[in-house]
């Protein structure tokens, strides 16, 4: 009897394609294989990103498309997953009537059970719970192996995320992922020091922490067996004691939740990258307050004055919105004056984009959509400039590069900043490799080297 097949789709942040990975893991587990593309699967599972009304119009247009695909094979089974599947649950299934299964961010571990017909033929598991466990899920050498999709790739995995917490407590007034991920809830030390061992012992080489809000992982509930009070700094050294670790990151932090102790592991810890991500969303007080972030813009740029002096070449990335309700064209002024007086080395940008259910969909005052593109556009153009310049300081240095892949003309890999480096190299390094390169040219998104 031939295997049946799946294949994934999957859209938004690293949390969906670590989530992707674990359906991926125990769909191989219980006889599947994943099929190589879309069209030739038995089961198709589209985990999907609500983040902005983009992103859900994405998977919302994807869905559409496959209706057809399920007329000319009606055997075929849709699930989907995920940010979108949580927040629109059985309506989904009357908008597409199509979709097989709905699973909610709280029930991919289940997704076996949902799919095995059982009596009461449930189609849609979107249950979640403030007390909810992540479950203990160690990844075996097939779980941390690249997708069958991705044949350009070593078939050793060398970097890989790990999930330490899921959820967020925060409720910024712009942001569905309260909605769509539920409650703060931290993962099991020990299973989070197991997954990391089994990785590396298949050969993993980078790790990244992974969550909502990392520095706030384990404050909202009991993660070690005796209740005894535990940080996440603790949980970073400890991780990086583990023998055969080449490089530790983390994503992502709230800058209110950013402690002193956390910035002395940038100096203490050899194997955390110096690179932090630090959204700040706004250079505007006022806006930061109707965003409910929690801190000021003074308060914001002391913390990026102590990480400077704990670790001076550290390299820092936020994430902005331009365009929140009421940003007028002095708070954007301010969201500019920000943006020279740090000098990210890079950002994420974004126009604000109204989300069903969150707060500041209530608010008046829209910003118009072409100021906001204005706004955008100029954020960006200095954004590039600064990233240049910034890049511009390593030529003619020698930077340590992990290797990630080798294509026709030479490798490509990254600095522990996490440039992506395009390097000029004969030699036969494999991904995971740490080689040292001296820099020859910038760009605003990546450098060039040769081997030295
Ligand atoms: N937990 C992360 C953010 C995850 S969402 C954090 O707090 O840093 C990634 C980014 O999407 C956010 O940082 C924000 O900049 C952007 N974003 C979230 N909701 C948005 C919205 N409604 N409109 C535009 N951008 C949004
Ligand atoms: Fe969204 Fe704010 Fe939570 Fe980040 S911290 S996920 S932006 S609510
Ligand atoms: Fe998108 Fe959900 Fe991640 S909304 S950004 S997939 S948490």
């Amino acid at each position: 009897m031939t295997k049946k097949t799946f294949y994934i789709k999957t859209f938004g942040c690293q949390m969906n394609e670590r989530d992707s990975e674990i359906m991926s893991q125990s769909l191989r587990l219980h006889g599947y294989d994943e099929a190589r593309a879309m069209e030739s699967a038995d089961l198709v599972i589209i985990n999907t990103c609500s983040i902005r009304a983009k992103a859900e119009q994405k998977v919302m247009s994807l869905l559409g498309m496959m209706r057809k695909e399920k007329l000319l094979r009606p055997e075929l089974k849709i699930c989907v997953a995920g940010c979108v599947a949580q927040q629109e649950g059985e309506q989904l299934l009357s908008r597409m009537p199509h979709v097989d299964f709905i699973v909610g961010t709280q029930n991919i571990y289940n997704i076996l059970a949902l799919l095995k017909k059982d009596k009461s033929n449930r189609r849609v598991v979107t249950s979640m719970s403030d007390t909810y466990a992540i479950p203990r899920f160690i990844p075996d050498a097939s779980g941390s192996a690249p997708s069958a999709k991705d044949a350009s790739s070593s078939l050793r995995p060398f970097k890989k995320f790990v999930t330490i917490m899921q959820g967020c407590n925060n409720f910024c007034t712009y942001c569905i992922v309260p909605y769509t991920r539920g409650r703060e809830i931290s993962r099991n030390k020990s299973d989070i020091i197991d997954e990391v061992k089994v990785l590396v012992d298949h050969g993993v080489k980078e790790i990244t922490l992974l969550g909502q809000n990392v520095n706030s992982y384990a404050i909202a509930n009991r993660v070690t067996q005796d209740g005894s009070p535990y940080s996440f700094p603790q949980l970073l050294r400890e991780v990086a004691e583990i023998e055969g670790l080449k490089r530790l990151r983390f994503t992502t932090s709230h800058p209110k939740d950013l402690s002193e102790d956390l910035m002395r592991c940038f100096r203490d810890i050899d194997i955390l990258c110096h690179q932090i991500h630090l959204p700040v969303q706004a250079g505007s007080d006022l806006i930061l307050q109707e965003m409910n972030r929690k801190y000021t813009i003074e308060k914001y740029l002391q913390k990026v004055a102590d990480l400077r002096a704990y670790c001076p070449d550290i390299a820092i990335t936020t994430d902005m919105i331009v365009g929140f309700p009421g940003e007028t064209d002095q708070d954007f002024e301010q969201t500019i004056n920000l943006l020279e007086h740090v000098r990210y080395d890079g950002s994420f940008s974004f126009k604000y984009s109204d989300r069903p259910g969150t707060k500041s969909t209530e608010l008046p005052q829209k910003v118009d959509e072409k100021i906001k593109a204005e706004r955008l556009c100029r954020f960006q153009t200095l954004q590039n400039m600064i990233s240049l310049e910034k890049n511009s300081a390593f030529v003619g240095k020698s930077l340590k590069i992990m290797v990630e892949s080798r294509g026709e003309d030479g490798l490509q890999g990254r600095s522990e900043y996490n440039h992506v480096v395009h390097i000029d190299a004969k030699s036969s390094y494999i991904p995971g490799d740490i080689i040292d390169v001296f820099i020859v040219h910038a760009g605003e998104h990546s450098l060039q080297a040769r081997e030295i």
